[in-house]
């Protein structure tokens, strides 16, 4: 192994600049490998001017640093590759063009650091005889083979922290607060952040909601003398009754759509039902940005490593994972292409309901 490439790909995540590190450093100390820096996902082998030999130097503190150091785009799939002309949009294949480009490199492998979307391109390239090892990572942790993916647990603590603080203003103003938290299919931010953050309501869109039941549970302790609740909803939550909510008109033609704005709906809903003053807070991208974990930074060490031991063992078309608590790989056909989402055995759920917090359902 002389030179492997790496990119990264979608949603930025806490813990993407320790699998570089620990790439770059895992190749270059123990390997005596190059590593290359692709820009912008699969962007930067389409795209003029945007890869480049890393150094130490390229690495050099970047471990506490949060987003990545290589950018990002959730946009760029090479296979279908939007390309905007006004308000029209224009699909063309580039997968020759990032084949024949890390060919001209002479890129022995490539480590591709994506969620769900990322990962899939990766193995659609591997199937096309391209040499890749993929490492998972989303703050969502809806990735079905690896029990938990790098970034979460920045997430959930900058949520909890968050929702900490807003349960001081509600608590002095007698107020219902909603806490609306990123979560696209799997409600693990909501879950994790609400049970730690002490909420009396969380709604995830694992479990479809009835808004009079949240407001009965509020008026319920309202009567009780307690004059301010947490309620934490995930983006992706819904009504029984309704749909999923997104931004209007929110991003460029044809990119995916962007969720928001359940939170403000259920705080209205809440208000006008129960006649309690409430306010809504959307914490956004605050969770995805700033400095990982202490967790995150380790997991993301260890997945960097292992990719680059894959890499050397010629073991391509695997994604690097911790299944049942091990450090392992599963070939990224078996691992790709499954959300994990909280089920309804789960024991953080089934310990929530046992404490007495309410779901809507
Ligand atoms: O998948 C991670 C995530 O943070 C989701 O929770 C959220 O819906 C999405 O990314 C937001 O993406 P963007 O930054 O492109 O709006």
């Amino acid at each position: 192994m002389k030179r492997i490439a790496i990119s990264t790909g979608g949603g930025d995540c806490p813990g993407l600049n320790a699998v570089i590190r620990a790439v770059f450093k895992t190749a270059h100390i123990k390997y005596k490998a190059e590593v290359l820096g692709i820009e912008d996902g699969f962007d930067g082998l389409i795209k003029p001017d945007k890869i480049r030999k890393l150094t130490p130097h390229d690495v050099s503190g970047i471990i506490s640093e949060g987003g990545t150091i290589l950018g990002t785009t959730n946009r760029g799939n090479p296979f279908s590759y939007r390309v905007v002309k006004g308000d029209k949009v224009e699909r063309h294949d580039y997968s020759k063009r990032v084949i024949n480009k890390l060919k001209e490199l002479k890129v022995d492998c490539m480590v591709v650091i994506g969620g769900d979307g990322t990962l899939k391109i990766a193995k659609e390239f591997f199937d096309l005889g391209v040499n890749v090892v993929g490492v998972p990572k989303t703050i969502d942790n809806d990735l079905d083979f690896t029990d938990v993916t790098f970034g979460f647990d920045t997430a959930v603590n900058t949520a909890m922290e968050a929702i900490d603080r807003i349960r001081t203003t509600g608590e002095s103003h007698h107020r219902v607060m909603v806490v609306e938290v990123m979560g696209r299919e799997a409600g693990w931010i909501a879950l994790h952040s609400g049970i730690s953050g002490g909420a009396s309501v969380i709604l995830i869109p694992e479990i479809p909601f009835e808004i009079d039941k949240v407001c009965e549970h509020i008026k319920q302790r309202h009567r009780q003398g307690l004059t301010s609740s947490i309620v934490v909803v995930s983006e992706g939550a819904y009504p029984k009754s309704g749909k999923r909510v997104y931004k209007p008109g929110a991003g460029d033609p044809g990119a995916n759509k962007v969720l928001g704005g359940i939170g403000e709906r259920v705080g209205n809903k809440i208000e006008a039902i129960t006649r309690f003053e409430t306010r809504t807070t959307v914490l956004g991208h605050i969770q995805r940005g700033g400095s990982p974990s202490a967790r995150d930074r380790t997991l993301g060490t260890i997945f960097g490593a292992m990719a680059v031991e894959l890499a050397a063992k010629k073991d391509y078309g695997k994604m690097v994972a911790i299944h049942k608590g091990e450090f392992t790989s599963a070939s990224l056909a078996v691992a790709v292409g499954k959300l994990k989402l909280v089920r309804s055995d789960n024991p953080m759920l089934l310990a929530s309901r046992s404490i007495g917090v309410e779901f809507g359902d």
